[in-house]
């Protein structure tokens, strides 16, 4: 996808443009400066709505693009950035199944918003929205979706275009993220996400890529990992990825991503309607690929340690059993009350080998851990847990900003009684009352008193129905929002973090 700049005079000729319009109280008004656009097209204002992310192709005489696309800004007094990605998205979207590869795109006028930001939103919504992802497909030309190939932005500045090449490189992340979750489960093995991973970092000087394979994990007594992945023919791996942004700095935030290739939920089989779905369940190992992708491509100030615990939860002769007790990395003993309760036993291993080893300035752990989520907060708001104020407080910050929404939800230490284990030191799952939060309680077991954040993205990674920016099945949701948040990673901030622990 190429961008470009132009003067709406010297605009050159495109398949289509794009203009924005408020909802007025009896009909549309424009919303940008250019208005000798609409002399002689009588009628366009009284028949459009231009209700919020409303799309309609116009036919204009003589003018330099075969269509016009009036695009519904909604109200002007709702205006946000949120709802202007969300609505370029949507004019992309309504383009996608016409051969529409080219586009003059003009912005709305907004007094009381930078306009930097607003050719970031814009931007934003566009290259969200103008992803395919067809590899799966035997003849992608039988069910064609055009994407735009060139876009042209009517208005921004040599240095206001500055923003859009940070978002191509953003949005590298996310794109990397949502091809992770579509691909195959026997595409994205563990040891194919080892693979990546170690070809990112031989590819970038500020990347280091160590793989610990099965031999290396026995070694090191991960026994929760390895009972998770005791059924497969695929051996489990523990993946460390670290971006160096920062090398003068001992500060680094530690990214901890679930990375079950495939969850059959193993003898605590799921049933066909819940398996289906079952290969973004690396969708937290996707993220953080996604985010370190993203943080090199935009060459980000900060050092980021990605850990990566990988396993398919197959069923099987080798299964591990219900009821019987395995050793956690941590000395800790778990009680199996279910297996399909396998994310917080991959993680556990993983979160108390980050914090036991690298002493991380804070950690933040991805997953797609729990169905309770999704009942709770449905697929457009992610889970937030936390032992850390500091940290929720600027994860909201960033998320406000980036549209990724965030729910704080209690980890409430009283209802480690759910999951209280007569055999054992702990079991691995309760009953169906507050899942997600005996889930974050298991995890906190593993963290020591680290500053700490779990996002359970069981809803976001995944979209059953394409909403807004996101299209059905994989999203990269929350790599954006990381981005955003790490951004915000100063010494002064580690500094705050390190006294409140004090
Ligand atoms: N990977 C699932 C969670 C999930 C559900 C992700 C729906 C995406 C969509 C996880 O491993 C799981 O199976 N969790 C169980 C936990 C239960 C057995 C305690 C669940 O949520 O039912
Ligand atoms: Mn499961
Ligand atoms: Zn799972």
């Amino acid at each position: 996808m190429q961008f470009s700049k132009s003067d709406f005079s010297k605009r050159k000729a495109a398949d289509v443009l794009i203009i924005p319009f408020w909802k007025g109280e009896k009909k549309a008004e424009l919303a940008c400066e250019e208005k000798g656009i609409l002399s002689g097209l009588k009628g366009i204002l009284e028949d459009f709505c231009a209700k919020s992310c409303k799309c309609s192709f116009y036919y204009p005489p003589s003018q330099k693009e075969k269509r016009f696309l009036l695009l519904g800004l909604g109200e002007k007094e709702a205006i946000s950035l949120e709802n202007i990605r969300k609505a370029y998205a949507a004019a992309v979207n309504f383009c996608k199944s016409y051969s529409i590869k080219k586009a003059n795109v003009l912005f709305p006028k907004i007094v009381d918003l930078l306009y930097e930001d607003l050719v970031q939103a814009v931007s934003e919504g566009i290259c969200l929205a103008n992803y395919t992802f067809q590899e799966l497909k035997s003849d992608p030309k039988k069910d064609p979706v055009f994407l735009l190939q060139s876009a042209s932005l009517i208005g921004p500045s040599a240095k206001e275009m500055q923003r859009v090449n940070y978002v191509k490189k953003l949005v590298s992340g996310v794109y990397l993220t949502r091809d992770l979750v579509n691909k195959n489960a026997d595409e994205i093995t563990p040891s194919n996400l080892a693979k990546i991973a170690t070809n990112m970092a031989q590819n970038h000087p500020k990347m280091k890529a160590e793989v610990f394979d099965k031999k290396r994990l026995e070694k090191e007594k991960m026994g929760l990992l390895l009972a998770v992945s005791r059924a497969s023919e695929r051996e489990p791996h523990l993946i460390f990825l670290s971006y160096n942004g920062d090398p003068d700095s001992k500060d680094r935030i530690a990214l901890v991503g679930k990375g079950i290739t495939y969850d059959t939920g193993g003898l605590s089989l799921k049933p066909t309607p819940s398996m289906i779905g079952m290969k973004a369940d690396m969708g937290g190992a996707a993220t953080v690929l996604g985010v370190i992708q993203s943080a090199s491509a935009l060459n980000l100030k900060v050092n980021i340690l990605g850990v990566i615990p990988t396993a398919e939860n197959a069923i099987g002769p080798n299964s591990y059993k219900l009821g019987d007790v395995y050793t956690a990395y941590s000395g800790k003993t778990v009680e199996i009350d279910n297996t399909d309760a396998e994310g917080r036993l991959a993680l556990a291993d993983a979160l108390y080998y980050t914090v036991k080893n690298y002493q991380p300035s804070a950690i933040i752990d991805l997953a797609t851990l729990t169905g309770a989520i999704v009942v709770a907060l449905g697929e457009e708001i992610s889970g937030l847990f936390s032992n850390s104020i500091l940290l929720t407080e600027e994860l909201q910050k960033a998320s406000k900003k980036t549209g990724e929404l965030l729910w704080p939800m209690p980890v409430h230490d009283e209802y480690l009684k759910l999951i209280h284990s007569d055999v054992a030191d702990i079991k691995n799952a309760g009953s169906r009352y507050a899942g997600s939060i005996t889930a974050a309680l298991f995890l906190k077991e593993f963290v020591k008193d680290f500053p700490w954040v779990h996002l359970d993205i069981a809803g976001t990674a995944f979209l059953s129905k394409a909403s807004g920016y996101n299209p059905k099945n994989g999203t990269g949701a929350s790599v954006r929002l990381l981005i955003d948040f790490l951004e915000k990673m100063t010494p002064s901030f580690f500094k705050e973090l390190k006294d409140v622990r004090g």
